[in-house]
């Protein structure tokens, strides 16, 4: 799953507390953040948040490059060894920022994030939705600011979010789209129930399948594996 929104939204904090959860209900998770999570990425996380201000297509293609990594490296492995993925930021945060945002095709940015992670696509994203000007209050008072709160009007935020609420009213079931002004404990009981339903739904999907596939070859139905995938190739 993907956790998204605009600035000051408390997405990292989800993904540790959803982190945390998942653990405790008995499932291995792999968390991410994006730009980062990689050497290389973290490389480009310098770069592209703290260093310099690339042209457009730069900063497009360097978003994607650190994701093509961090996709390659930890999420597909993870994935691969069964765990639940969570990640904080991927390709919708490349579609509200560089597009909805800077301004540039979405139709480019798409085609750029399939060549980055291939069909790599979330089966669950959280939009953590939230006034701009409430979002950026809290990231002022905090220590990680980046060329995008420092840079960047609020009239840029704004169509951030507007973005992003547009990708989720296109995508109703892919979206969960959350109120951020709640506190962070109702925002995190929404979003456990949401993900655990569906990773129950899988499960169910999964074990079905095993259970005919059992009955099929004529051997004992053994227990199956716990749902493996969290996104879709
Ligand atoms: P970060 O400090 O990690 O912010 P946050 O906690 O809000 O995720 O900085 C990431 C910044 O990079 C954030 O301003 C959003 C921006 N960004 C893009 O513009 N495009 C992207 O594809 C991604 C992943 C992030």
């Amino acid at each position: 799953m993907t956790l998204e929104g605009p600035e000051g939204s408390g997405k990292s904090t989800q993904a540790q507390r959803l982190t945390a959860r998942l653990a405790a209900a008995g499932y291995l998770c792999a968390v991410t953040r994006e730009p980062g999570g990689t050497r290389l990425g973290e490389e480009i996380r310098q770069i592209l948040l703290h260093g310099m201000s690339p042209v457009p297509a730069a900063d497009a293609l360097l978003f994607n490059a650190a994701r093509a990594q961090l996709a390659a490296e930890v999420i597909e492995p993870a994935l691969a060894r069964g765990e639940v993925v969570i990640c904080d930021r991927f390709s919708d945060s490349t579609l509200a920022y560089q597009g909805y945002g800077a301004g540039q095709a979405l139709d480019a940015l798409r085609e750029m994030a399939r060549f980055a992670v291939g069909g790599l696509v979330p089966d669950m994203t959280v939009l953590i939705d939230l006034p701009i000007e409430e979002g950026l209050g809290r990231k002022f008072n905090g220590p990680d600011i980046t060329r995008f709160e420092s840079n960047e009007d609020v009239a840029f935020h704004r169509r951030v979010r507007t973005g992003f609420l547009a990708l989720a009213a296109a995508e109703p079931d892919r979206f969960l789209v959350i109120d951020g002004r709640q506190p962070p404990d109702a925002i995190e009981a929404e979003i456990a129930e949401a993900l655990l339903s569906r990773i129950g739904q899988r499960d169910r999907l999964l074990l079905g399948e095993a259970e005919r596939g059992a009955h099929r070859s004529g051997t004992a139905s053994s227990e199956p594996e716990r749902a493996s995938l969290r996104m879709n190739k």
